[in-house]
């Protein structure tokens, strides 16, 4: 039985709550992002902050990838033949980035109405991406393998981040790169990612990010190093509240992207200084 499927109690036999304790689903997220799925793609709706920031994680993404596995960045398409896995990819805005530099992407989600907007439109704009309804846990069932693992915006979404952490880390190849956005559990996310974007700004609708449920460098290194991945580098992103442009820093105090590897293959990068 799939993880999701335990989750949603849709199993065979009935629900049950064991299952539902174990998985690393939350409920009320699938919900949240069942609701929101039909705005995806409009870059003036609830996502638009994934938009904005889009570019810039494309270009960072192109520039780590290509030197870590010895392609040249300015190349048009300089993932070609990499296989990426995009966990939590949503509507798909970060999985046709990728595929548009050439990766082989497969990306997977909880929600099945995400899942489906992200093939709709992959499928529009000619891009090949595997799309699926599934978890990491899945994955690592099938014995899957990937060059390079994505986790962007999820892990503040699910009950325990350093399990699918270390999860995403067992789903990378030796020599592979996995890359984890997210945000930080301080004083200034609490102000900036609640109070302001929430509730002052109102950037993103009420409740879409819980503080307790943020996750420190600390915590996410720890879940890497658990799943036996190196990190390379790490680097702050921070958004200009007046323009809405988003940029590096390398204060990590709120949103903050980290690099790592499972060394021992053409991957295995050297220490980089970010951002
Ligand atoms: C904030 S969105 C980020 C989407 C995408 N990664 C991006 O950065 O554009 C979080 C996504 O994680 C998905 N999600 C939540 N829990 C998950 C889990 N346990 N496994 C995989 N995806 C999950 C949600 O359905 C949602 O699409």
């Amino acid at each position: 039985m799939s993880e999701l499927r335990a989750a949603a109690g849709r199993e065979p036999g009935g629900p049950s709550a064991v299952a539902v304790a174990e998985s690393n689903v939350d409920p009320a997220e699938v919900a949240a992002f069942e609701r929101l799925a039909a705005t995806w793609w409009d870059p003036a709706g609830p996502f638009w902050p994934l938009h904005g920031l889009n570019a810039l994680r494309a270009r960072y993404l192109r520039e780590r990838l290509a030197t870590a596995f010895e392609r040249d960045p300015s190349d048009p398409r300089p993932l070609a033949g990499l296989r990426l896995l995009d966990v939590g990819c949503g509507g798909g805005i970060l999985s046709e980035s990728m595929a548009a530099l050439g990766a082989d992407v497969h990306g997977i989600d909880v929600v099945a109405r995400n899942v489906a907007i992200a093939a709709t439109h992959a499928r529009d704009s000619g891009l090949p991406v595997r799309y699926e309804v599934g978890t990491a846990r899945d994955l690592l069932a099938r014995a899957e393998r990937y060059d390079v693992v994505l986790c962007m915006e999820v892990v503040e979404h699910v009950p325990r981040p350093a399990e699918l952490l270390a999860e995403c880390s067992r789903l990378l190849r030796t020599g592979g790169v996995m890359v984890v956005a997210t945000i930080n559990r301080t004083a200034s996310s609490w102000l900036m990612a609640i109070v302001g974007a929430e509730y002052v700004l109102r950037w993103l609708p009420r409740g879409t990010h819980r503080w307790s449920r943020f996750v420190t460098p600390d915590e996410v290194e720890g879940a890497l190093a658990a799943g036996g991945l190196e990190v390379r580098a790490r680097t702050g992103v921070r958004v200009n509240p007046l323009t809405r442009r988003f940029g590096l820093t390398r204060g990590l105090a709120v949103n903050y992207m980290v690099v790592a590897c499972r060394a021992g293959g053409s991957a295995d990068m050297q220490a980089g200084v970010s951002p």
